[in-house]
């Protein structure tokens, strides 16, 4: 039996993990620490919720109070490190919450593994850890910078980050590093590409776009759309990282990324021919409209207008994934061309959801379930 500690479990791709888990391994026993900012919804785990295997902890990742209570009353063997404030544009906004949820929660999150794992110490006087503990860090391409037009990202491209979130993101990596190489810490990095899926936040573009056109909004695109990013399906990278909890060599880093490279402009298109055909196929789906169109000529690329490109934007990021195919034998099994169907599928029959997490009603769901406590 093995005992996880999920930190922002009711996020995007921690959420996506957490279902992951729970379906894939039956003996093991799982506690969820999230903050519930404005990225956590309770409601994207509510039926995992109902499982006795799971125990969710509301507190911040930087408290050092509430990630020790954790450890006191659970024998974790596994902290998967989630939880971040992960959007670019907002840390454009406010650089000082990056650096303290990302880079000081990290480091709090890595003290107390290291304080409750010591069993000892070795004649040179490193911690000796308990059997079987590991630390994950969940990481990104963008610590790595920008590319041009050619070139991948391996495990030994320098860090390089542009933007106060990879910054952060870049600082937390280091910080696991350090405990990794002053303590003898058991623990991995991963550092993935542009997740999409179920489940995201519509703030990011994806989402946003299918939102949009839903609402029969404009759909706005950072300059002139040629940033080119690489897209990984949400579910193969939780069987990334549980590959590399699991089987990965203990302080390594793996890459993880989708072999999908495609310019945002082109991401927008298909998404409104995706969403086109559907509505076409299947007059079912036109319930998720939020007006009546009796018609839907209007849906097309003249829904795209440029705008104001985002400060210090990225041209491209693109990843080598070549480590974590040969070492753990993981590659990214959904195509783009499927997964992008199944994503605007879930959206279109899961309006539910996205009128909860944008309208704030999520929060009913803590003060129904947790309230009293
Ligand atoms: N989404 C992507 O495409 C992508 C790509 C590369 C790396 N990542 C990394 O993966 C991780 C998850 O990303 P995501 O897209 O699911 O993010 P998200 O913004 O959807 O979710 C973040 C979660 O962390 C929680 N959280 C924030 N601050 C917290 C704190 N102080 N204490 C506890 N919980 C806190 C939020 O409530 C939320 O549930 C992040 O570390 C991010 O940097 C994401």
């Amino acid at each position: 039996m093995k005992h996880y500690l999920v930190t922002g479990g009711a996020g995007f791709i921690g959420a996506n993990y957490v279902k992951y888990i729970l379906k894939e391994h039956s003996d093991i026993q799982l506690v969820i620490l999230d903050d519930l900012t404005y990225a956590g919804n309770l409601g994207t785990i509510k039926d995992d919720l109902k499982d006795p295997r799971v125990e969710f902890v509301k507190g911040s990742i930087v408290d050092p109070q509430i990630v020790q209570s954790i450890f006191e009353k659970h024998p974790i063997d596994f902290v998967v490190n989630f939880a971040a404030e992960s959007h670019v544009d907002r840390s454009i906004e406010n650089p000082q919450l990056f650096l303290q949820t990302n880079i000081l929660g990290t480091q709090n999150m890595l003290d107390t593994a290291k304080k409750f794992w010591t069993v000892g110490k070795d004649e040179k006087g490193y911690p000796i850890y308990r059997e079987g503990v590991k630390y994950l860090q969940v990481s990104t391409d963008e610590v790595y910078g920008s590319l041009g037009e050619t070139g991948y990202f391996t495990e030994k491209t320098p860090l390089d980050p542009r933007s106060p979130y990879s910054a952060s993101k870049t600082g937390a990596d280091l910080i696991v590093v350090a405990y990794s190489e002053t303590y003898k810490m058991p623990v991995n990095i991963t550092r993935c590409s542009n997740n999409y899926g179920p489940y995201h936040f519509p703030e990011k573009l994806i989402p946003l776009i299918i939102k949009n056109i839903l609402e029969g909004k404009k759909l706005p695109v950072y300059g002139d759309g040629s940033n080119v990013r690489d897209w990984l399906y949400v579910e193969d990278h939780c069987k990334a990282i549980d590959s590399v909890l699991l089987r990965g060599r203990t302080g390594e880093v793996y890459n993880v990324g989708g072999h999908n490279e495609m310019k945002n402009i082109d991401i927008v298109k298909l998404t409104i021919a995706t969403i086109r055909r559907l509505l076409e196929e299947n007059p079912e789906y036109g319930k998720a409209l939020k007006f009546s169109s009796p018609d839907l000529s209007w849906l097309n690329d003249d829904l795209i207008t440029f705008v104001k490109d985002r400060l210090g934007h990225d041209q491209r990021y693109a990843i080598d994934p070549t480590k974590i195919t040969t070492e753990l034998g993981w590659y990214p099994e959904t195509k783009f061309a499927d997964g992008i169907v199944k994503t605007i599928r879930w959206y279109l029959e899961n309006q539910d959801w996205v009128e909860e997490v944008t309208s704030g009603d999520y929060q009913k769901y803590y003060e129904q379930m947790y309230g009293n406590r």
